[in-house]
């Protein structure tokens, strides 16, 4: 649904996020990128919604065409949910209120929404009860805890019917069981509805559980392209340049199964 063709990176002050990579990703597909800090990651999600330019290759949407130009980045937008680590709702709005911004994109102007209509409304709720959260439908989004306020951010993503979610570190400020159960959510939906997924995560454990599929990013470089239980120590050191502490909670069997494939 969304082809990645010999796609560079270079910011303006000179550094290189992201070396030319190919890549494809069908419809509902769950796919988790990994990498360490700076290894690009944010920056190829970013250019799968159009939000950094390319400097070199370019990024073809199914239906769409090439994501260049106001108005096929508009329309690959609107089905395209994101869900951000933080910051990503309006504190002093309700949760509904805050789901409802998700509708915006199928509406001309703020004018056509305000007051919204009660079929807008009954989009949203049935959102916010999908993510566990009809309770709290009229409560400040600011009184919510983290993991609450990620699921609004789901839900949020949910009422465009998009076609693809892209997750820059959903779950990065999270305890861990919080994030197991935010991560776990957003996994089941996507699977209910066909979404495809693409998430980046700092969690080996979590991108083994739920990914179909791992990409996995080292100094702008594509180092690893397959399914979690291709995913070996080697690859894993391949990744990070060491092994990180949460290795020890892969199963070992994981380690003996895979065939080893680097992309
Ligand atoms: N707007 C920018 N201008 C210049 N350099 C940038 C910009 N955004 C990111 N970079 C640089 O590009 C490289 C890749 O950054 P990116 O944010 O894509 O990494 P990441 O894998 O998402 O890291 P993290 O896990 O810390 O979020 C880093 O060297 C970073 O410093
Ligand atoms: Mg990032």
């Amino acid at each position: 649904m969304i082809q990645v063709k010999n796609l560079e990176v270079v910011y303006p002050n000179g550094t290189r996020a992201l070396a030319p990579t190919s890549l494809s990703f069908g419809a509902g597909e769950f796919t988790v990128f990994l990498g360490a800090s700076g290894a690009g990651k944010s920056t190829l999600l970013r250019a799968l919604n159009g939000l950094v330019q390319p400097t070199r290759g370019n990024v073809q949407v199914d239906g769409i065409g090439e994501l260049s130009g106001g108005k096929n980045i508009r329309t690959h937008r609107r089905r395209t949910g994101m869900v951000f680590q933080q910051h990503q709702l309006i504190g002093r709005c309700s949760v509904l209120t805050n789901v409802l911004m998700g509708r915006l994109g199928y509406h001309a102007s703020l004018r056509t929404v305000f007051p919204f209509p009660a079929g807008e409304k009954q989009i949203a709720l049935d959102a916010i009860e999908r993510v566990g959260l009809i309770d709290y439908a009229l409560r400040r989004a600011d009184q919510l805890s983290g993991g609450q306020q990620q699921r609004v951010g789901i839900a949020r993503a949910l009422v465009q019917k998009p076609t693809l979610i892209l997750a820059d570190e959903p779950v990065a400020s999270l305890d861990p069981a919080s994030a197991d159960r935010v991560l776990g959510l957003l996994h089941r939906i996507c699977k209910d509805d066909g979404i495809a997924a693409i998430v980046s995560l700092h969690q080996l454990e979590f991108a083994k559980r739920y990914a179909d599929r791992i990409v996995a990013l080292a100094h702008g470089q594509l180092v690893f392209d397959g399914p979690p239980a291709n995913l070996g120590k080697r690859e894993i050191d391949r990744i990070y340049g060491t092994t990180p502490a949460d290795v020890d909670k892969i199963p070992d069997e994981d380690f003996t199964s895979r065939t080893g494939t680097y992309a």
